[in-house]
């Protein structure tokens, strides 16, 4: 399994202050070095911590896949047309939101989301669909020509250790094993960290996971190469 890093929290850390520090970009060297796969980044869009530069500057200076997480909106898809991230995941978004609450409606909006798919397809980059995992949104998925679906363990993470947590844990199982039966290949987040991550080894075919707020919560009290490191160790 490969892990992605999330860096959307060292900029919500450098615009409380305004500035340049922490510097977004040496966050996402310092991933780099750590062997992680990728480099996510959500540009929201109220612009609450990624900024239109950042993306651009890691996009420039990385090497490797960067992934733009992004709502369904003719504003995005022109950012990400222009920019050419190897990946956007597509997120709903509301403005009130303090993190992404529920997966893509894809079942509701099939025609909607496969129209916006295919210039970023035609363009070269690769589509990820956050959704949650439940078997209408990955059937609506593999029809829309997206590449991976990324499931939503938010639910996962928030019932570990609870009476629900198999409840949880089965629906990310069996959506994975659909699938992939359906031909897309399966990313998982959101709410992971160095506990709950561990179950995923018991998913099959599991391609990445995108990681961010404990990996940089982490990284306040042993740096974030030790914390990446960490957390690449749990998931390889
Ligand atoms: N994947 C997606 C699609 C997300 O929206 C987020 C949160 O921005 C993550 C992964 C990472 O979640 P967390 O910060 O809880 O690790």
């Amino acid at each position: 399994m490969l892990l992605g890093v999330n860096i959307d929290h060292v900029a919500t850390l450098r615009n409380a202050r305004g500035g340049k520090d922490p510097d977004v970009l040496e966050a996402a060297k310092i991933c780099e070095a750590c062997n992680a796969s990728s480099i996510t980044t959500h540009l929201r869009e109220d612009r609450r911590h990624i900024k239109d530069e950042d993306v651009e500057q890691i996009k420039e200076n990385i090497k490797i896949n960067l992934n733009l997480e992004m709502a369904v909106t003719d504003e995005m898809q022109g950012i990400a047309l222009r920019i050419k991230p190897h990946s956007v995941c597509l997120v709903p978004e509301k403005r009130q939101e303090v993190t992404t609450e529920g997966g893509l409606d894809v079942a509701g909006q099939l025609e909607k989301i496969t129209n916006f798919v295919k210039p970023l397809i035609k363009a070269g980059i690769e589509v990820s669909l956050f959704i949650d995992p439940t078997e209408e949104q990955v059937k609506a998925s593999a029809q829309t020509g997206a590449q991976f679906i990324e499931m939503h363990t938010g639910a996962y993470s928030n019932a570990y250790g609870t009476e629900n947590e198999e409840v949880e844990f089965l629906k990310l199982k069996n959506s994975a094993k659909l699938a992939q039966e359906l031909g897309l290949r399966v990313n998982a987040g959101h709410g992971l960290n160095y506990e709950n991550v561990k179950r995923m080894h018991e998913i099959e075919g599991l391609y990445e996971l995108n990681i961010g707020h404990s990996i940089i919560s982490r990284a306040i009290f042993v740096g974030l190469e030790q914390a990446v490191i960490e957390m690449q160790n749990l998931v390889k």
